[in-house]
């Protein structure tokens, strides 16, 4: 990959779906993924291997990762909170797995019920064996920027977590402002600082919610300190019901029209994009909300 090309990694199926509260049928979730696939995306999450009690909406995990038609070149990658969840996920053909705990002790008690310490040692034997049959893996550090529950979360924080995931040989992390509070400054603290502990840019996506409308300004500050992977939602869907107020991630859309006019690759068709935009704000009867949705793309008189 070039200096010049951006990762697109697709949360809308995992993250912009989790918090819909109307059931959502496996069909259209499927549909969903294929036209993501058939838009250009690369990697697309797919859905959670949780406890359905905590995420009802992915109660259909098995099914749905039974049934996905893979594309090749295309990853799928699920959420995993426990081997439990590793054992659903293998059972159903996954081969990509994310783990996931936070940079603030309240909302990862919240989220998966554990200390963010119990979180790394319940992860510890998943990331054993996910390496061990070759599989890809992320880890995901929420609450990077805030949290709903302790307020501020300074940098320390992430780079301790961010390293204690790296050290159990995850192959990337996701650093998310779950609550969508950052600003461009707060990214170049947080980024500065865990590039600072000797991470990698390459070893690293940012994970933003436009929930206040800044996560296209953090997008560029990301870029401009050599960040070249965004997590994003097709539709501008998302949330997570253990973070009131979480709405909407960065829509993929916007994040597309923003990279072409920087002159950055990143292999997604924009017109093909928004036909699986359209198609999941028909799914959950509500009018496309994101700029670009409303917009579409520039076309030149
Ligand atoms: N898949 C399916 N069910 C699971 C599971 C898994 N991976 N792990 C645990 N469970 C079930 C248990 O069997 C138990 O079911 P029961 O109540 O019918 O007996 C229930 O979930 C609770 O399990 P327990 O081991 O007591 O864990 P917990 O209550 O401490 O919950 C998690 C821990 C991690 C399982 C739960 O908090 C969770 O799934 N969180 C995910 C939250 C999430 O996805 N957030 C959004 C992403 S950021
Ligand atoms: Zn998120």
């Amino acid at each position: 990959m070039s200096d010049r090309d951006v990762r697109i990694y697709e949360v809308g199926p995992r993250d912009g779906l989790q918090n819909e509260s109307t059931p959502i049928e496996t069909d259209e979730k499927l549909r969903f993924i294929e036209l993501l696939a058939a838009a250009g995306l690369r990697e697309i999450e797919a859905t959670s291997f949780v406890s359905p009690k905590a995420i009802p909406q992915l109660a259909d995990a098995d099914e749905l990762m039974a049934r996905l038609e893979r594309r090749p070149g295309v990853r799928y990658p699920v959420l995993v909170p426990n081997e439990r969840g590793l054992e659903r996920a293998e059972a159903a053909g996954a081969d990509a797995v994310c783990v996931f705990t936070a940079a603030s002790e309240p909302f990862t008690k919240a989220n998966i019920n554990m200390t963010i310490a119990e979180s790394i040692d319940a992860f510890r034997p998943v990331i054993a064996r996910a390496r061990e049959r070759g599989w890809w893996s992320r880890g995901y550090v929420s609450t990077a920027f805030g949290c709903p529950y302790q307020g501020e979360v300074g940098e320390a924080a992430v780079v301790g977590v961010a390293k204690e995931l790296l050290s159990l040989g995850v192959d990337e992390l996701s650093i998310g402002d779950t609550i969508g509070v950052a600003g461009p400054s707060d990214v170049r603290r947080v980024v500065s600082a865990l590039l600072g502990a000797g991470i990698a840019p390459s070893q690293l996506s940012m994970h933003f919610h436009d929930t206040r409308g800044t996560a296209l300004a953090n997008v560029v500050a990301a870029l401009e300190l050599g960040i070249r992977t965004f997590d994003a939602s097709t539709g501008g869907t998302g949330g997570c019901p253990y973070a009131p107020g979480a709405a909407g991630n960065l829509a993929t859309e916007d994040l597309v029209y923003l990279l072409d006019r920087e002159g950055l690759g990143h292999g997604v068709d924009l017109d093909a994009l928004l036909v699986a935009a359209r198609h999941i704000s028909d799914t959950l009867s509500r009018p496309l909300g994101t700029k670009v949705g409303q917009a579409g793309g520039w076309q030149v008189p």
